[in-house]
């Protein structure tokens, strides 16, 4: 469509059969699941899907050129470079919730000359609550973190970083030969440091995200969902039946529920779409695992679903 077309709603959902209703409906199964307590991703906030609009309208992808297989090759030896050399500590993990000692980990690291890369995936984003930031005391040490946008500041996904201390590692893992690409001096360009031939820009739906709620807000709202878990964590550990092993660093929070298979327990409560936990072992033990992601999960849902999980685990 050039710049002089007009756009034609009306025209569009006629030709491709899509309806309001239509539409309406897919929006409400994709949110299923959303509340009270959700998947493992935040809901979006609004400005972030401004950001993948632009996207969507302009195709502004961050450089386009053909790798094809190459991709997986680069791939795979990064892999191989970071296990081969790297400690890897989780802040959190992805399992349960827990943080590693970074600055334990981080001064063995120093001590014997191994590159430290932080999984902040997820937890990172507790640096923006001051009641939280303490659990990531020592990733100062780290040589490389990755951290998402789309976990838990509320981007859609994906919206992700790796962040490194010396800016020349990151030429230094990516080797490519591409003289169409690449030809001495050339102005500021990721092309020389992504795996991806076309590379979405992310950057702009976490700008707008922070623009909208600021750092405050956002460790706002990550402060909530940790101490959420936490207060479910209290909760049940007063529920006869209920087992929790740990108490949760973050919006983590796992738990046993009587002595049945716990997946049956999970897939009934998404089956009565009620509530959407995942579950988890431990220590090869199955648990189920509660993300505190949606703002509207409040004190009363915590004890909706500790009567429905209990209730649930009696019934045969
Ligand atoms: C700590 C951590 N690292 C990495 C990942 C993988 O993230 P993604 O699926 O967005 O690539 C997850 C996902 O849950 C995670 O929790």
């Amino acid at each position: 469509m050039s710049s002089s077309q007009t756009w034609d709603v009306g025209e569009f959902a006629k030709a491709a059969a899509v309806t309001v209703d239509a539409l309406s409906a897919y929006v409400d199964e994709s949110q299923r699941g959303q509340v009270p307590v959700v998947r493992r991703t935040a809901p979006p906030d609004v400005p972030s899907a401004l950001g993948d609009l632009v996207h969507g309208v302009t195709n502004n992808v961050m450089s386009v050129y053909e790798m094809g297989a190459a991709a997986a090759t680069v791939e795979f030896e990064v892999l191989r470079w970071m296990l081969d050399k790297a400690l890897v500590a989780n802040a959190c993990a992805t399992a349960t919730g827990l943080y590693d000692d970074l600055r334990g980990v981080g001064e063995f690291c120093r001590e014997h000359g191994i590159w430290l890369h932080v999984d902040g995936a997820h937890g990172a984003s507790a640096l923006l609550s001051p009641r939280h930031r303490h659990l990531l005391d020592g990733i100062d040490l780290a040589d490389s973190v990755v951290w998402d946008a789309h976990k838990m500041l509320r981007t859609s996904g994906v919206a992700a970083a790796v962040l490194t201390r010396d800016e020349a590692a990151l030429d230094a893992a990516f080797h490519q030969e591409a003289s169409y690409l690449f030809y001495g001096e050339q102005r500021f360009d990721q092309v020389r440091r992504t795996v991806e031939g076309t590379k979405a820009a992310l950057g702009l739906k976490i700008f707008l995200n922070v623009a909208w709620r600021g750092e405050d807000g956002l460790g706002d709202y990550v402060a909530r969902q940790y101490e959420t878990a936490h207060r479910f964590w209290e909760l049940a550990r007063e529920y006869p039946g209920v087992h929790c092993p740990y108490e949760p660093d973050s919006n983590i929070v796992c738990f046993r529920v009587g002595d049945g298979d716990q997946r049956v327990l999970r897939d009934r409560l998404i089956d009565e779409g009620s509530f959407h936990l995942s579950s988890v072992e431990i220590g090869g033990v199955r648990h189920l695992r509660l993300t505190a992601m949606s703002p509207a999960t409040d004190e009363e849902t915590l004890r909706a679903l500790l009567r429905r999980v209990t209730r649930l685990a009696t019934e045969p």
